[in-house]
């Protein structure tokens, strides 16, 4: 829980272990054998599979009983994304969207969502961001995050790489100015949001008032990093730069506004690489063989990237909800019914991918789930990517990496948010 007197790198790993205690309910650390079940007995299960194992669910965060149907296949899901008339997105702002005055894309639909979303996109294009992976990525994960650490034979790679440096990339695309602990502020102040929503009512009488305190400290500390970007009137080809030139429907967006797209990013953009990083680290070292191929043949690191995020997904499920009366696989889902997409499960669905449980660098390609898909697939997907793909790249670098025995394994948990508490890490 928050403490005002930790050193702000503990508050941040006391915060990120609260969110994946959160997601982590009574669910088993290694889920695929129970979704490998359920697929085969029953794809499309009546139930929310996150609340039967105390997870707080987006298909329901508000825990109203709304009636719910949870999908386990790749094609149903696929299938559900790709169709967005039919399955609205509104209901995954119940949970946090009153921390941060409701201004969610995720939770946007139809044509108001594809405006906005293509007003802000272009500093989210795969070739703007391949602009900056020699000039910002890589030099803030060796300067800031490597060179330091080589020298030290060890690290834990959860507190001393993966949650900091995504943070400290994006903040520096926004444009904001370079300081250890505004940063770290607003990465604890995001994480508290994410960790709103809970399914024990004791610990949401915690969680939920903070997480309001939380969304007002970070607007109340952006908005003036804001108000000064625009005050010295040099407009840089950042995201903040973006926001104050391009015009919506008209009209060019107030700082206001700006602050509040801003404070959506901030959620975004941190926990999910952190995980995913945190995650394909695991895997890798779990599965040496496919380290050393991925040393040996540089150029598969994307492929390592991806296919980590396939095998284990820190995004593992999504939620949508009929807007008219459908039917999946046989079953009738009336119009207000929520569906929860179990991605993690559709990741391993064997009707999708060949061998399933095998970490398989080569396989043949299928549109990955794990950013989502259809139109409110991932907005910072490629900004995600390409930090995955340098920090990997530098973590090869470190020879003979292998995990520090005298820590425990690490697991991976939760069927959402997932990742492990810490990797502790040794390099020769
Ligand atoms: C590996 C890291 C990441 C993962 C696994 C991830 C996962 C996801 C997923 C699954 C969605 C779709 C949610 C849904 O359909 O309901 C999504 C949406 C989104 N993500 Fe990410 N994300 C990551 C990193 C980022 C980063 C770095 C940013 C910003 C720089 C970002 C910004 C967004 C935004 C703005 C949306 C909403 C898009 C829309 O609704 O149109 N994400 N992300």
């Amino acid at each position: 829980m928050s403490s005002t007197t930790l050193d702000p790198l503990d508050q941040m790993v006391a915060d990120y272990s609260l969110v994946t205690n959160g997601y982590a309910g009574t669910a088993p650390n290694n889920p695929y054998p129970m979704f490998a079940e359920l697929r085969g007995k029953c794809p499309v299960m009546h139930g929310d599979l996150l609340l039967q194992n105390q997870i707080p669910s987006m298909a329901d965060y508000m825990m109203t009983g709304r009636p719910t149907v949870t999908l386990l296949r790749y094609k149903d899901i696929h299938s559900v994304l790709m169709n967005p008339k039919d399955w609205l997105s509104y209901i995954v702002g119940d949970g946090f969207g009153a921390a941060v005055d409701n201004m969610l894309l995720t939770a946007m639909d139809g044509e108001a969502h594809d405006k906005f979303r293509a007003t802000l996109a272009k500093p989210f294009m795969r070739t703007e961001i391949r602009k900056l992976v020699d000039t910002l990525i890589r030099p803030v994960v060796m300067d800031e995050f490597i060179n330091k650490l080589r020298p030290n034979g060890k690290a834990d790679l959860v507190r001393e790489l993966a949650l900091p440096f995504p943070i400290r990339a994006i903040y520096a695309y926004f444009g904001f100015p370079h300081d250890a602990d505004l940063l770290s502020n607003l990465a604890s102040w995001a994480i508290q949001v994410v960790a709103a929503p809970q399914t024990d009512p004791e610990l949401a009488a915690v969680t939920v008032p903070q997480s309001m305190v939380a969304g007002q400290s970070m607007y109340d500390t952006v908005m003036p990093i804001v108000q000064a970007y625009r005050a010295r009137g040099e407009m840089r080809a950042d995201i903040l730069g973006h926001m104050m030139q391009v015009e919506h429907e008209g009209r060019k967006f107030t700082d206001d506004e700006i602050t509040l797209f801003i404070r959506m990013l901030l959620l975004a953009a941190g926990e999910t690489t952190t995980r995913s990083f945190a995650n394909m680290m695991v895997q890798l070292l779990e599965n040496p063989d496919v380290l050393e191929e991925v040393r040996a043949d540089r150029t598969l690191i994307p492929k390592a990237v991806s296919e980590t995020m396939r095998r284990d997904p820190t995004a593992g499920a999504v939620a949508r909800i009929a807007a008219r009366d459908m039917e999946v696989g046989g079953v009738a889902i009336p119009k207000g019914t929520a569906v929860l997409l179990s991605i993690a499960s559709a990741n391993r669905d064997p009707e999708a991918y060949e061998d399933p449980d095998r970490l398989w660098l080569k396989r043949p390609m299928r549109p990955l789930l794990s950013f989502g898909f259809g139109p409110h697939m991932c907005m910072g997907m490629h900004m995600a990517l390409a930090e995955m793909e340098v920090a990997l790249d530098a973590m090869l670098d470190l020879p003979n990496l292998r995990f520090d025995p005298a820590y425990p394994h690490p697991e991976i948990r939760g069927l959402n948010m997932r990742g492990p508490d810490a990797i502790h890490v040794l390099w020769d």
